[in-house]
C-alpha cells in the first residue's frame, strides 16, 4: 500500500508494507479521507512520538470502508462506511484498528465530512463532559476557538446549553465562532483576554490547548469550583501556578490526552458521541466544519497551511477521494 513517510524532513507518498491483521477485535479499513491535526505537525517535528507499539505513520483519524473483520467482531461488516479514531497510521491507504474505535458514518453525512469528526469531537466531548464534568448551564471559555477542536467544542456547548466565550487569532475566525454558537469572543492579538472574559461573567470550565502562556490569566477568569482542562502546550510547558488562588477558589487543574488512552476508554467516548452527537449530525444541528482539502500526495501543503494558523475548522487529505 501507499502511505506518507517522512524523508529528510519532507512528507512523501511512498510504498509501505500493509499493516498486519486484523487480529481479534480489529478491523481493516480502506481509507477514503484522513484528517489533519495539530498533533501531526508536532509528531513530525519530533515533539509528540506515537505511543508504544503504534506505527510511525502520521494520522489520528480517517473515514473509509471496512474490508476485513477480525475474529470476535460482530458490530461491523465488510462494506460498511465508517470513520475511526486512531493512535496513528491514518495517512495511508489502509489501517487496522480496534473495532471499538470505529463508528458508522452518521446518516446523511459523506465520507469526506466523516473524516473531520472523530478526533475533534472525541476530544471536545471527553474534556467538556467527562473530564470537565460540565453541569447544566455552566459557562465555558474555549481557547483556539476556530481550531478543529474549538469548532467542535463550540457547537457542543451551544447544543447542550453552555454559554461559551472563545479566544481566536482574527476577526474572521471570531465571526465563524459566533455563527457556530459562541456568545462572545476576543482576538488574542489584542492583548490579555482577562477583562473581556470577566465582563462576560467568567468561566466555570476552560478548555485550554495553550498552557504556560495562559496559566496566570486562566486562573484569573476561572470561577470558584472551576475546572481548567489542559489539552495542549502551544504556549509552552512551564508557568507559575498561583496556589493561593487555586485553594481559595477551589480551582481544579486537569491534564488530558486522548491519544494514549486504551481502546476501551476511546470506545466509551465514541459510544457517547454515537448516542448524543451522531443524531444531531444527522439532523444538521451540528456540522463538521471543513476549511480545505488536499490530495494526500500534497500533504506537505496541508501541513504548511495549518502551521500558519490559517485554518478555520478542519483540514483533510483525500486518499481514495470517495465522497
Ligand atoms: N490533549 C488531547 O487529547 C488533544 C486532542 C486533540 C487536540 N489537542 C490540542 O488541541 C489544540 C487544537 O488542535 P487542532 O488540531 O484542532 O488545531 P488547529 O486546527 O491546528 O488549530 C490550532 C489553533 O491554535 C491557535 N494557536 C496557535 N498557536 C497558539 C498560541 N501560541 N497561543 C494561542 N493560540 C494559538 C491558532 O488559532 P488562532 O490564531 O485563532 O488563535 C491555531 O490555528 C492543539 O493544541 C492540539 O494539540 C489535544
Amino acid at each position: 500500500m501507499h502511505a506518507i513517510a517522512i524523508e529528510h524532513g519532507c512528507l512523501r507518498w511512498t510504498e509501505h508494507p500493509r499493516p498486519p491483521g486484523p487480529a481479534a477485535g480489529e478491523v481493516r479499513l480502506q481509507v477514503a479521507w484522513a484528517g489533519v491535526n495539530r498533533a501531526d505537525l508536532m509528531q513530525r517535528a519530533g515533539h509528540y512520538p506515537p505511543p508504544p507499539g503504534v506505527c510511525e505513520i502520521l494520522g489520528l483519524e480517517v473515514s473509509g470502508t471496512v474490508t476485513e473483520v477480525g475474529p470476535g467482531v460482530d458490530s461491523l461488516n465488510p462494506g460498511d462506511k465508517v470513520c475511526a479514531l486512531l493512535a496513528g497510521g491514518g495517512y495511508a491507504e489502509e489501517v487496522v484498528v480496534d473495532a471499538r474505535q470505529v463508528l458508522p458514518v452518521p446518516e446523511g453525512i459523506g465520507l469526506r465530512e466523516a473524516a473531520a469528526l472523530p478526533e475533534v469531537f472525541a476530544t471536545a466531548w471527553l474534556n467538556l463532559f467527562m473530564e470537565g464534568q460540565l453541569a447544566p448551564g455552566e459557562r465555558v471559555l474555549l481557547h483556539a476557538g476556530a481550531s478543529g477542536v474549538g469548532t467542535a467544542a463550540t457547537q457542543l456547548c451551544r447544543t447542550f446549553g453552555h454559554p461559551c466565550f472563545v479566544t481566536v487569532g482574527s476577526e474572521a475566525k471570531l465571526a465563524t465562532c459566533l455563527e457556530l454558537g459562541a456568545e462572545d469572543g476576543f482576538n488574542r492579538h489584542e492583548g490579555s483576554f482577562v477583562a473581556a472574559v470577566k465582563a462576560w461573567g467568567g468561566a466555570d470550565l476552560i478548555l485550554d490547548p495553550v498552557g504556560g502562556a495562559y496559566l496566570a490569566d486562566n486562573q484569573r477568569v476561572l470561577n470558584a469550583d472551576g475546572r481548567l482542562v489542559l489539552i495542549g502546550l502551544m504556549g509552552g510547558r512551564l508557568a507559575e501556578l498561583d496556589l493561593g488562588r487555586m485553594l481559595m477558589k477551589r480551582q481544579r487543574l486537569i491534564g488530558s490526552t486522548l491519544r494514549a488512552k486504551p481502546a476501551a476508554a476511546k470506545g466509551a467516548i465514541l459510544d457517547a458521541l454515537l448516542a448524543h452527537v451522531w443524531p444531531r449530525l444527522a439532523s444538521g444541528e451540528i456540522r463538521p466544519l471543513i476549511d480545505r482539502t488536499w490530495p494526500i500526495g500534497e500533504a506537505e501543503a496541508a501541513h504548511a497551511y495549518m502551521s500558519k494558523d490559517a485554518n478555520i475548522g478542519k483540514v483533510l487529505l483525500s486518499v481514495s477521494g470517495e465522497g
